[in-house]
């Protein structure tokens, strides 16, 4: 049997957790889903996490992602999910709740992650920024391989907005935009982020990306663009392939 690892992606919407070979990057049986509390306070998604790694039965140290930014465990940001995050211990609360050993670290790194070891990045050599369309506008980026940890891309400002409450899969849902309408948006924010960081490849992930046929082909940037292949088990199976790796924390 090959090496297996656990991990829980934590969203604005849904708290989902699989067991994952970590030898070639796929869910082992299902994916075990709740919907995320309202309000998403960190003791109540912490008791949503203890139920998926209980119904998992999982035993072992797990990875968690947390949609905002996450230093040595724990969250500095929180766009998308209840403002009592900001400053939160996100290692430190689950393992509590779980009584488990837990590596956390941001949703769309834990993507980025994925998508190079296992999907739609392998084997690229260059700079790669993955970004994930969802709630937000998550992105990831590696060089070589090594993450360079809680770029909050999503963020930047667009014609005065932030870039993520028009170009993210949820605004284009909130607002009815057609695929054209949204693309146009889209390639504005990718053209602003190509010309600050001149990556070799834009990985697009998210459910949405499902659909690339619809928006791909609309975009004109001048790096070349590729759906994720992992699209939204990304974040379970990057979690997984980070528990207990390189943990953030600075050593004691
Ligand atoms: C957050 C990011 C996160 C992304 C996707 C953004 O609003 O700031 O940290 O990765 O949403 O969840």
């Amino acid at each position: 049997m090959g090496r297996r690892g656990l991990g829980v992606d934590v969203g604005g919407s849904g708290i989902k957790g699989a067991v994952v070979d970590l030898d070639v990057g796929a869910l082992i049986g299902d994916r075990y889903k709740v919907p995320t509390p309202r309000p998403s306070t960190p003791d109540a998604v912490a008791d949503a996490v203890k139920e998926v790694v209980s119904h998992l039965a999982w035993t072992e140290p797990f990875g968690a992602t947390f949609p905002g930014a996450v230093i040595r465990g724990v969250a500095r940001t929180a766009a998308n999910v209840d403002a009592g995050w900001v400053g939160a211990d996100i290692e430190t609360l689950f393992g509590q709740a779980t009584g488990l050993a837990v590596t956390a670290l941001n949703d769309a790194d834990a993507a980025g992650m994925a998508e190079v070891a296992f999907g739609a990045a392998k084997e690229q050599q260059g700079l790669v920024v993955v970004s994930t369309l969802g709630t937000g506008i998550g992105t990831a980026l590696v060089h070589r391989g090594a993450l360079i940890p809680n770029c909050e891309l999503g963020h930047l400002e667009i014609d005065g907005r932030d870039a993520e409450t028009r170009a993210s899969a949820a605004a284009r849902e909130r607002e009815g935009m057609s695929w054209e309408k949204w693309a146009r948006h889209l390639e504005r924010y990718y053209r602003a982020v190509e010309d600050l960081l001149w990556p070799d490849l834009f990985v697009i992930g998210g459910g949405v990306s499902r659909k690339a046929d619809r928006f791909l082909p609309l975009l004109h940037l001048r790096t070349p663009v590729v759906a994720a292949h992992l699209r939204n088990e990304a974040g379970i199976i990057g979690a997984a392939l980070m528990a207990g790796a390189s943990s953030q924390r600075a050593p004691q």
